[in-house]
């Protein structure tokens, strides 16, 4: 039954109310972080027992304020219900401690994730800018046969949940953790990688220059942006332009891979340099 529809039949809350009331919410672990506009506010308590009613697992509830923002990608939250913001998440064969009013985190990522890894063919390194608490190093360390996977993450909070995954999911002997600002790291990395990732679509546009010089002939650039549906069609050649002073590359695949805002998407474009 949905969120909606149990408040209609348990609640009695009338059909006006109701369209203001988000359809959707996202579920990390035992945390569920819901949107609940102005109007609609003094409904909580409804909303949380209506929460709690379809998914008994949940701990916590917290309620969206501010939206994602900063270098650390964090949004700010008011706890609805509960207290503990720290939960594990399962993903993929994996687990990940993380919580989500300190560091970026988004379920939404989750068949993203899975394209990857199964992209990377036995012995690759690879390398994971912009890492977080490491789901994209971690899934593609458990789920396919790279050489070696190196993260690198600015937050400290998001680099301590990194190297406690790396623990808790097994993987020390594949999976390296630096932390800092992929612009000082990177360059001081050792030798090319033969799959560079930069999932962070509010800067990526700014690295391209440092994941170019990781890169070698037949090495692939996953991209992350964020576009309008109107740029869509001029995606392609706007990613191959920003590698093009640094590298030579050609855009082989583009698909979108979430919601940013109506009618803006997260889109990844895949890079082969030539
Ligand atoms: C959108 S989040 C993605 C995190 C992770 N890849 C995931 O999918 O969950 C972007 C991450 O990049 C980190 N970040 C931002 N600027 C950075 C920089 N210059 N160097 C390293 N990490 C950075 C943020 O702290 C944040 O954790």
């Amino acid at each position: 039954m949905s969120l909606r529809k149990i408040l209609r039949e348990k609640y009695s809350i009338g059909e006006k109310e109701l369209s203001a009331v988000r359809r959707s919410f996202e579920i990390i672990g035992n945390v569920v972080v819901i949107d609940i506009p102005d109007e609609v506010y003094h409904l909580k308590d409804e909303i949380v027992k209506a929460i709690l009613e379809k998914h008994k697992h949940v701990k916590t509830v917290l309620r969206k304020v501010g939206e994602v923002s900063g270098d650390y990608r964090v949004a700010s939250y008011e706890v609805i219900y509960g207290g503990e913001t720290e939960t594990v998440v399962k993903e993929h064969g994996c687990r990940f401690l993380l919580d989500p009013t300190k560091v970026y985190y988004s379920v939404k990522l989750s068949g993203e994730r899975e394209r990857i890894f199964r992209l990377v063919k036995p012995g690759e390194r690879v390398l994971v800018m912009f890492a977080g608490v490491g789901p994209f190093a971690i899934t593609i360390a458990k789920n396919a046969e790279p050489g070696e996977v190196v993260g690198v993450e600015l937050n400290p909070k998001a680099v301590e949940y990194f190297r406690k995954n790396v623990k808790l999911n097994r993987v020390e002997d594949v999976v390296k953790v630096y932390e800092g600002d992929v612009r000082e790291v990177v360059p001081k990395l050792e030798g090319k990688f033969d799959r560079i990732l930069m999932p962070s679509p509010n800067n990526a546009q700014d690295f391209a220059d440092v994941a170019a010089l990781k890169a070698k002939k037949g090495s692939y650039i996953h991209y992350y942006t964020f576009a309008g549906v109107e740029e869509e069609k001029d995606l392609p050649g706007r990613v191959e332009s920003l590698f093009s002073p640094y590298i030579k590359c050609r855009v082989v695949f583009v698909r979108r891979c979430g919601n940013f805002a109506p009618y803006v998407h997260r889109y990844v474009v895949d890079l082969l340099v030539e």
